[in-house]
């Protein structure tokens, strides 16, 4: 059976990343599909070894149906492994904070996604995404600038 690399985005980093893995996990432990959730049925879920699951941070969380997929689709999860990533841009904080913020940040998010899958996540990891300061929405923009923090991509 597959493995299933599972994703969403909101501007591209997301599926960047997660077309890497799956083709990483292609040349080792084929085969290995790429999934949006978007047009992804969970229907199909059991057919699958193990899932790789990944989301942007937006306010330090994953989005809302990235995290409504893991809620659904627990009962089928927590019977094979589970790996998560999210993609977020700690990076273009200030120096002095994104180490802390960068932590924080994956605490959190690793304990919402092992609370709701019963401890059984193998592993999660906060991996840099593209922050470019033109096509943030001006609160974002706004909270780097002011930290003294800058673009990433
Ligand atoms: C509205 C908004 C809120 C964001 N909030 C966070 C955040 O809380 N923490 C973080 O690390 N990155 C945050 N980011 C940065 C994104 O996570 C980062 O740009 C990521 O690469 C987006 O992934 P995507 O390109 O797949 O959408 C935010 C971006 C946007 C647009």
């Amino acid at each position: 059976m597959p493995i299933l690399v599972l994703y969403t985005t909101s501007q591209g980093s997301t599926a960047g990343i997660a077309n890497r893995i799956a083709a990483r996990i292609e040349l080792r432990l084929p085969p290995c599909e790429v999934r949006n959730i978007a047009d992804f049925n969970a229907d199909y879920l059991p057919n699958y070894t193990a899932v790789v699951l990944g989301s942007p941070i937006h306010g330090a969380q994953w989005l809302d149906k990235a995290v409504k997929f893991y809620c659904d689709n627990k009962d089928v999860l927590i019977l094979k492994p589970v790996y998560a990533f999210s993609v977020g841009a700690p990076n273009a904080l200030p120096e002095w904070l994104r180490g802390k913020w960068g932590a924080f940040e994956e605490g959190k998010i690793e304990m919402s996604l092992q609370k709701a899958l019963h401890g059984k996540v193998t592993r999660h990891t906060l991996l840099s995404g593209k922050l470019l300061p033109k096509k943030e929405p001006l609160v974002v923009r706004l909270c780097c600038g002011i930290l003294g923090g800058e673009g990433v991509g």
